[in-house]
Order: structure tokens, then C-alpha cells, then sequence
């Protein structure tokens, strides 16, 4: 996840690939309320790994479910047949509604001495048209707090089930949901029926809930969207196994740049046309813009088609949250977009007409707005701006602009806040990086050198947490290098160059965090030592080792950038870096930092020897013949001799963000 203040997307220039999607949170927390009410075990496939899903299985556990997970499979034992437990037992429900409210319902048609609470904001989530439904049914339920909301303590029922129950629809379909899930549990002898009070809201999501009850053998009667029946004889079967589908409002930021995107085309892996989210209808109205689409059970492959994608007019009623994905297609379209019957918009998680017309035309567009609509004009080339995307703590906005990276004017786009995502989609930046693709010369690399022991190591990786960067030890190559090269029984002398390089050429290492692996075992703290420097010395003086290193180097120049910490960084590597910094340290300041920390780790150490040792050691690098220690022409030098670690980390940043300018 990007916990950055702000994300610069570079220009992206295409796409391909493959990528997973999460799973639904909507689906994955009725399914594991489902596995549970049934006999016998169900594996559940692709299950979401978040807060709300945590709260559920903590909860079913309590009910002395079985919960086995391995990965993002759960298998549930159910309590199908089982005596449910008779003792008191108090559920945390954390700030989950999706696990609160169903529930509630199957815990109180079951009965027993159970009592649920949760985060003081969910003691403040209205639950009391639920309760009231749930009392008309004949369950016990009372307020331990305010009336209306949790905590509640629930009993023992005295189900009456002669007549409809009536339920609130237009508050939360998240109660209907509720009694559909809790009912069959009543269901042996009689029919039941639910009886809709109020404009049922939110649909698509009752249908969520009737398909998959049928998926566990409950067959509910619809009669329009007023009344709902179970019927007599209904009992939970488990479907053995069961796949939870991707996100499908996740899938159209993936659609959409198929449809944008030059490349051969996405996959979209773990949802499909079949899909029983309403989102997933958003598939037609990119196909409609241009997009080729194709799909298959639990997948979906979309390819550009018409470019410019071509304007169109929609109704976006059935799809609100996925349309919003539409208005950024539109600037890559052969005329206006026009999107209807949008009125949900305004109160999301902000007020997204006016978010969505806002940071549309900081980029540069033409756009109208009215209560319920918005037109976006297509943006033409020539006529895209830098802009820096506001994203009003909405998830959406910041994943549908990071698709305005495509412009024909390869400008990069600034999304504020991108952590903002982690709401449905925590990785979704990853994902579109490992599927995008741009020119070298598009992402940035910035270079940082200096003297041993100056800081640089620190400072690089620092200034790489803050833009979200990649990392690039370079030093740390040579040491690995070195090191494989003594493993495999060679000298670091010139008479072994040809065999270092071989093996230089093809380094099994790989980074992780502060780790460094060789062939998977952990060499971090052998290649750091004195000695490990030394080598790494002699290793990179031999012409073919340096050159054998270079296509490894380059490798790290990935989306969305790179910090790339060394000695020839900016003149051999990346020549052509937009920022290069050469720290110069005085040798003084440089021995006073390496003894505080010889000290701290417990060694002792003598300061005026190390002094000289730096000042020797300067003296070789700078007059070395192959890749000396010298600033890159263009560098700026940085003197962090009375420089805090954080004052070199924003001078270094305010160097940056001057060649970086937003709008
Ligand atoms: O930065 P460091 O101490 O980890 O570097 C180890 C050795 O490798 C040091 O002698 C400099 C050398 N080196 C190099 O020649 N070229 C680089 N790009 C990085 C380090």
C-alpha cells in the first residue's frame, strides 16, 4: 500500500497482463455466515482478508464453528445439526456492519444468551428497524445503550411466524439481507414472508443476497420488490466449495484501461460476466464506449477497440459507484460523455459530481454538471495539464484518475492521499503497476552519491519511503557479488574477472525490506560487514564485473520511480536522471557518526583512527581508475555535515518537488 502524502504517476503508455482482483466484502462475509448456518464443511475460495471479514470468523468461531485458513481459502464447519452453544457469549463486532447485522438476526432467530458490541462509532450505526422486525417475529432483543443501537443482548425467542414480517427497506437493505440470511433458520414447517416497508434501496445488493441463498439451497419467492418468501421446508445445504468473486466496482478501473490502454489486452482475474455484483453491468457500458471484452466464468479479458473511445449518453442509476470510472474513459472519447440519474453521487464518500468535475478540469477538460448529471468533453492532445488530483478521502476518485497517467500529452498525474484506496482496494496501485507499462525514459530515477559512511544509504531510502519509490543499493551488488564470488571458491583478483562477472551477470539476489538474499538465504549481515565493504571494493574495480552489474541496475527502474544510491549512479547507470545529489560530508562529521554508532552496537572505537581510515579510504576512491568517486556534472551537492537526517531528507525533497510541478 502507498502510505505516501501524495502519488506521481509518470505517463503511462500502455498495459498488459494479468491481474487478481480482491475479493468482494459483500460476498465474502455472507458466504462465511451461510458456511456456518449449514451441515458439514465449505471451502471458501478467495475470501477478503479485512477488518470486517477478521470480526465475522472471530464470531463464528465463538459459535464453536470450524474455521481453518490457509492463504485466502476458509474452511468452515458449519453448525448445521449441532447444538449451538448454551452458555453466555459476548461478540465484539469491531466497526463491521456486514458482520453486525446478519448476525444479529440468525443469532437472535437461533436464541440463546448472546450480547454484541463493537467500536463506540458502531454504538452510534442505527440497527433499531432491524430490532423492530426481529421483535415483530417474536425474537428478544434489548438496547444495552441508546435505543435503536448497539450493544445489544439477545435471548431466547417466541417465534411467531403466522404473519408477514415487515422490514424497512429504504434505510439499509442490509436489514433485508439480514432476516433472508437469518429466516430459513425457521423455515421447517411453514412459509415466511417479509414484507418490504418503504422504496427498497440498494437492489443489486438483495440480489447479492438472494443468489447466493440459492447457491446454499434456499430458494426465495421474489414478488417484486415488496414481498419475500421462504418457503416451508427450506433448509441451508452447503455447496462444498465456493469461490467468492472479485470486487466487480474494483474491476472496471481495470476495464477501463483495457479499453485505454495500447497492449495486448487485461485479464481480469476472479470476476466474470456472469457475476451476480449489479457493477459488473459496467462492462457494458465500456463495450458501448469502445471496449472489446470477452469472458469466462471467473474472468475477463478486455482489449481496446474503438479509439478515440466513442461519447455516449447513460442512465448510470443501476451502476452508480462503477459510472464514475466512465467520466475519466470520457476524456479519452470522440465527443461528450453524458452521465444520468447520478443524484447518489452527492453523498458518498464526498460529493462526487462536483470531485469528479473538479479535478476533471484541473487536468484540463470541459465539464457540465445539474443535480443528477455530468457531461465531460474529451480532452485532445495539446491540452492536458499537470495536475495534482485532490481525492476527498475517496477511494474511487483516486483510483479513476490514476487512468488520466494514458494522456496523449504524457503529463504525469499527482493523486494526494493514495492510502485513500485502502478502503475496497489497499494494493490497487501495485496492481496497476504490474500491469502498465512506459518508456524508461518516463520513470524517474533519482541518483544519490557521496563518500562512504556520508549517509546516503539512509538518506535514499528515506526520500524513496516518502515519493513511494523503488530502492536501489547499488553498493550492496558489489558486496553480494563478492560474496558469491567467495562461496563459489573464486579470488577477487583480476585473474578471476571473467568467472566474477559470469556470475555477476545472472546474481540470484533479491531485496527484502532491509534483507538481502543470495540463492534465498539471508546474507544481509555478512555483506555489511567491514570486510564484506572491502571486498566489495576489490569487486568493483574489475571493468567486466561493473559491466556485467548494469542490466541488474537498470532492472530497478520500475514504476513509479526509483531512488538509486552509489557510486556511479548518476554518471554511468542513469546518465540522464532528472535529479542527481552528491552528498560531501566532512570526514570529521563522517567519523563522529560512524563512532556514535560502532558505540551504540557495543564496539569500541577510536575517532581519530577512524578519521583517517575515512580520509584514506576517500583518497583511494576519488584516484581509483575504474568508476572513481566523483560528483556527476550535474549534481547538486549537498554539505549534510549539520544536517539532521530529516533536513537532508527535505532539502533533497524540495529539490524535487521544483522540477516536479503540479497544477
Ligand atoms: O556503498 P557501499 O559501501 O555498500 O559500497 C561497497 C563498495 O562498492 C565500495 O567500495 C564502493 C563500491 N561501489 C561501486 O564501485 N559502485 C557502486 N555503484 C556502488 C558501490
Amino acid at each position: 500500500m502507498f502510505s505516501t502524502a501524495f502519488l506521481d504517476l509518470p505517463p503511462l503508455q500502455g498495459a498488459s497482463g494479468v491481474v487478481t482482483l480482491p475479493g468482494s466484502k459483500s460476498i465474502s462475509n455472507r458466504v462465511l455466515l451461510l458456511s456456518a448456518l449449514c451441515q458439514g464443511t465449505t471451502v471458501v475460495h478467495d475470501l477478503l482478508d479485512s477488518d470486517d471479514t477478521r470480526v465475522m470468523l472471530a464470531a463464528l468461531r465463538q459459535l464453536g464453528c470450524g474455521v481453518e485458513i490457509d492463504g485466502t481459502t476458509v474452511t468452515i464447519t458449519g453448525l448445521g445439526g449441532r447444538a449451538w452453544p448454551a452458555e453466555a457469549i459476548e461478540f465484539f463486532m469491531g466497526n463491521a456492519g456486514t458482520a453486525m447485522r446478519p448476525l444479529t438476526a440468525a443469532l437472535s432467530v437461533q436464541g440463546g444468551d448472546f450480547t454484541l458490541k463493537g467500536v463506540p462509532r458502531m454504538h452510534e450505526r442505527p440497527i433499531g428497524d432491524l430490532v423492530d422486525a426481529l421483535r415483530e417475529l417474536g425474537c428478544t432483543i434489548d438496547y444495552l445503550g441508546n435505543a435503536g443501537f448497539p450493544p445489544l443482548r439477545i435471548g431466547q425467542p417466541q417465534l411467531q411466524l403466522n404473519k408477514p414480517i415487515p422490514v424497512r427497506g429504504d434505510v439499509s437493505s442490509q436489514f433485508l439481507t439480514a432476516l433472508l440470511m437469518a429466516l430459513p433458520l425457521a423455515a421447517q414447517n411453514r412459509d415466511i414472508a417479509i414484507e418490504v416497508v418503504g422504496e427498497l434501496i440498494s437492489k443489486p445488493y438483495i440480489e447479492i443476497t438472494l443468489n447466493l441463498l440459492a447457491r446454499y439451497g434456499i430458494a426465495v419467492e421474489r414478488h417484486g420488490w415488496e414481498r419475500f418468501v421462504i418457503p416451508a421446508g427450506s433448509r441451508y445445504q452447503s455447496p462444498g466449495t465456493i469461490h467468492v468473486e472479485a470486487d466487480a466496482s474494483s474491476a472496471s478501473y481495470f476495464i477501463a484501461l483495457g479499453a485505454i490502454a495500447q497492449g495486448d489486452g487485461i485479464r481480469i482475474q476472479g470476476v466474470g460476466a456472469d457475476s451476480i455484483q449489479g457493477d459488473i453491468r459496467f462492462m457494458d457500458a465500456a463495450a458501448q464506449m469502445g471496449a472489446k471484452i470477452i469472458s469466462g466464468p471467473n474472468w475477463l479479458e478486455i482489449q481496446r477497440g474503438a479509439w478515440p473511445l466513442k461519447g455516449i449518453t447513460l442512465d448510470c442509476n443501476h451502476i452508480p459507484d462503477a459510472a464514475m470510472t466512465l467520466a475519466v474513459m470520457a476524456l479519452y472519447a470522440d465527443g461528450p460523455t453524458t452521465l444520468r440519474n447520478i443524484a447518489s453521487w452527492r453523498v458518498k464518500e464526498t460529493d462526487r459530481i462536483v470531485a469528479m468535475a473538479t479535478e476533471s478540469r484541473k487536468l484540463g477538460a470541459t465539464v457540465e454538471e445539474g443535480p443528477d448529471w455530468i457531461t465531460i468533453h474529451p480532452l485532445p492532445a495539446d491540452q492536458w495539464q499537470r495536475a495534482s488530483i485532490h481525492t476527498y478521502d475517496d477511494h474511487r476518485v483516486a483510483m479513476c484518475f490514476s487512468l488520466a497517467a494514458f494522456n496523449a500529452d504524457q503529463v504525469p498525474v499527482r493523486i494526494e492521499d493514495p492510502q485513500c484506496v485502502a478502503k475496497t482496494f489497499p494494493d490497487y496501485f501495485e496492481a496497476l503497476f504490474s500491469v502498465a507499462h512506459t518508456a524508461a525514459t518516463n520513470i524517474p530515477v533519482i541518483c544519490i552519491d557521496g563518500p562512504t559512511a556520508s549517509g546516503k544509504g539512509t538518506l535514499a531510502s528515506r526520500v524513496a519511503a516518502q515519493l513511494g519509490y523503488h530502492y536501489l543499493d547499488s553498493g550492496a551488488l558489489y558486496r553480494v557479488t563478492a560474496h558469491a564470488a567467495l562461496q563459489a571458491g573464486l579470488t577477487l583478483e583480476a585473474t578471476d574477472e571473467a568467472a566474477i562477472a559470469k556470475l555477476a551477470r545472472s546474481l540470484p539476489v533479491r531485496f527484502e525490506g532491509e534483507q538481502v538474499l543470495l540463492n534465498n538465504v539471508d546474507v544481509t549481515d555478512a555483506i555489511r560487514s567491514e570486510q564484506g565493504g572491502m571486498n566489495a571494493s576489490k569487486v568493483s574495480v574489475l571493468p567486466a564485473v561493473r559491466e556485467a552489474l548494469v542490466q541488474l541496475q537498470h532492472s530497478f527502474q520500475r514504476l513509479p520511480g526509483l531512488l538509486a544510491d552509489g557510486r556511479d549512479m548518476g554518471t554511468v547507470i542513469f546518465p540522464s536522471a532528472p535529479l542527481k545529489v552528491f552528498l560531501t560530508a566532512s570526514a570529521a562529521q563522517r567519523a563522529e557518526r560512524r563512532h556514535k554508532q560502532l558505540i551504540l552496537k557495543g564496539f569500541s572505537a577510536n575517532i581519530d583512527a577512524l578519521r583517517a581510515d575515512l580520509e584514506a579510504r576517500d583518497a583511494r576512491d576519488m584516484s581509483r581508475s575504474v568508476a572513481p568517486l566523483k560528483p556527476a556534472q550535474d549534481a547538486l551537492q549537498l554539505d549534510n555535515s549539520s544536517l539532521t537526517i530529516e533536513a537532508s531528507v527535505e532539502q533533497v525533497m524540495v529539490w524535487w518537488q521544483s522540477r516536479q510541478v503540479f497544477t
